[in-house]
């Protein structure tokens, strides 16, 4: 099944020299798909993510999630199909600073007004190791377990496709392996599809697709 697909997908910044960022992707992802984008800096990754995230509008083209074209959808139905479907991790986590632990994972539900489902709490909580951890504040977490809540927090509502824009990038090497696996243990239990920006080789390598983004254009490599 597919779950993200975009067509002819396009982003040109306007200046007086105007920036092609993407430059007509045409991508598809399957139900389950670890993939993994790599590149120089500047080639147009993050645009591309934000582009599948419904973070930022395409200049040209589409992109379909389960088969709904988000590109059609005005801002209020965008921020209300992003909420429900789509997980994003940050390089630096994003954690809301004065909230538990156990709130933060439950924030995208609670904006949602949707009621948590707790035995679907547990078994993430405990695959990503943080259950002892769920009465902490984010600052009394390291990096690597930070990561891993914000790891969680993606996956509470069960979203079609997780994005991960530099998931590992200020994480040290172990804390970079113990992501990896995880990823690999939440891919087998729950069947996340997920896309990941990365300069690391190994983090790569941990998926079943890497793609290469060179000016704009996406390879397979
Ligand atoms: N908001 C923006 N306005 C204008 N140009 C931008 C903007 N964001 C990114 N760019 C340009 O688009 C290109 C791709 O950037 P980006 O997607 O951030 O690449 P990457 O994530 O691969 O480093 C770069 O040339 C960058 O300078
Ligand atoms: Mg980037």
């Amino acid at each position: 099944m597919t779950v993200l697909r975009t067509e002819n997908l396009s982003k040109v910044y306007p200046g007086s020299e105007p920036v092609v960022a993407v430059n007509q992707v045409n991508l598809s992802v399957e139900k389950g798909e670890h993939v993994a984008i790599m590149g120089a800096s500047g080639s147009g990754k993050s645009t591309l993510l934000h582009l599948l995230g419904g973070v930022d509008r395409p200049t040209e083209g589409q992109v379909f999630i389960q088969g709904i074209d988000i590109t059609s959808l005005d801002e209020t139905d965008m921020a209300v199909f992003r909420r429900r479907n789509i997980g994003i991790i940050y390089q630096f986590f994003n954690l809301v600073p004065n909230l538990t632990v156990e709130k933060n994972i439950l924030l995208p539900l609670l904006l949602d007004g949707r009621r948590p489902d707790p035995s679907y709490f547990q078994e993430i909580v405990h695959t990503l190791g943080i259950e002892g951890k769920l009465e902490r504040f984010p600052q009394q977490l390291s990096g690597g377990e930070q990561q891993r809540v914000a790891i969680a927090r993606s996956l509470v509502t069960r979203p079609a496709v997780v994005l991960a824009d530099e998931p590992t990038g200020n994480l040290d090497r172990r804390n970079t392996e113990e992501i990896i696996s995880l990823f690999r243990l939440v891919n087998q239990r729950f069947q996340t599809t997920l896309l990941l920006i990365t300069h690391d080789e190994k983090v790569a390598l941990s998926c079943q697709r890497v793609l290469v983004m060179v000016d704009g254009k996406l390879e397979e490599r």
